[in-house]
């Protein structure tokens, strides 16, 4: 088994994905990244040793099976999984009355039962090192209800949220830390369809990723419940 520390992180190819496998990478862990169409991330392009410490996985959160396949294949390849940044997401920007029944369900698909599923399969990796770490990429919408138009997001949010909060219950007696992290806007293409709020002025995707980094090292002695951020003053975030 190799001694450096290896993390799962789903949605890697863009966005709050990548910044966090770029800043892990860059603290010295090992990576395997699950993308809907697997490529080697251009920020390791040229790295020595890169290709040693980077494994590609084909991840579709849609597809049941894809998570243990994909826990699977990362223990093949390193037998050991300390961390999961559950991170891929989607946002439907409708109501809770003019969603379609197929939309809300791929919302919660995508959501809730894909990091759900990938923590179930990376479980018992997580807990053989007794310090293993589950990263929900919640929203501040899994927090408060923004606007009308954030309705059904929010709702598959606060059950990732949820989500998060039931891990922790799981895990704790085996050390596993499960922590969601709520942000505003973040800057990325998700927020870019969304509003017309300069980049500028949205959480740095970089800077998320120092948080979910933190999150993770914290020791099992400082568990994180739920960690939030924002971009702008709200009367409780
Ligand atoms: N940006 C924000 O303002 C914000 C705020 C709060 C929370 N979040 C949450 O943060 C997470 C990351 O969001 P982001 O801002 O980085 O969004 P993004 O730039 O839109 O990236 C979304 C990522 O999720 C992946 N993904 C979507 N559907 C998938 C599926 N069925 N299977 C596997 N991967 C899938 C995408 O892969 P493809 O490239 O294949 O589509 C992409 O890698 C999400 O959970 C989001 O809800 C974002």
């Amino acid at each position: 088994m190799t001694e450096t520390r290896i993390a799962l992180i789903s949605g890697a190819n863009r966005g709050i994905g990548a910044a966090t496998a770029q800043r892990l990478f860059e603290a010295g862990w090992s990576l395997s990244l699950g993308m809907r169409n697997p490529a080697f991330p251009d920020w390791a392009k040229g790295i020595a040793g890169a290709e040693e410490r980077i494994h590609l996985a084909p991840y579709d959160a849609a597809d049941p099976e894809s998570a243990t396949i994909w826990a699977a294949g990362a223990m093949a390849r390193f037998d050991r999984i300390d961390a999961l940044v559950a991170n891929a997401g989607i946002m439907i920007p409708k109501t809770v009355i003019e969603i379609e029944d197929d939309e809300m369900a791929q919302l919660l698909e995508i959501n809730v039962q894909g990091p759900r599923r990938l923590a179930a399969a990376c479980w018992d990796a997580l807990g053989a090192s007794g310090k293993g770490r589950v990263i929900i990429l919640g929203s501040l919408s899994g927090k408060r209800i923004k606007s009308a138009r954030s309705g059904a997001y929010s709702v598959s949010k606060f059950a990732a949220v949820g989500l998060a909060h039931a891990l922790r219950h799981t895990g704790f007696e085996a050390g596993i830390r499960a922590t969601a992290v709520c942000p505003g806007f973040v800057a990325t293409d998700m927020a870019m369809a969304l509003t017309d709020r300069a980049a500028t002025a949205m959480t740095d995707p970089k800077d998320l990723a120092r948080v979910i980094e933190m999150l993770i090292e914290l020791p099992n002695e400082a568990s994180t419940a739920e960690f939030c951020v924002n971009c702008q003053l709200e009367e409780s975030f």
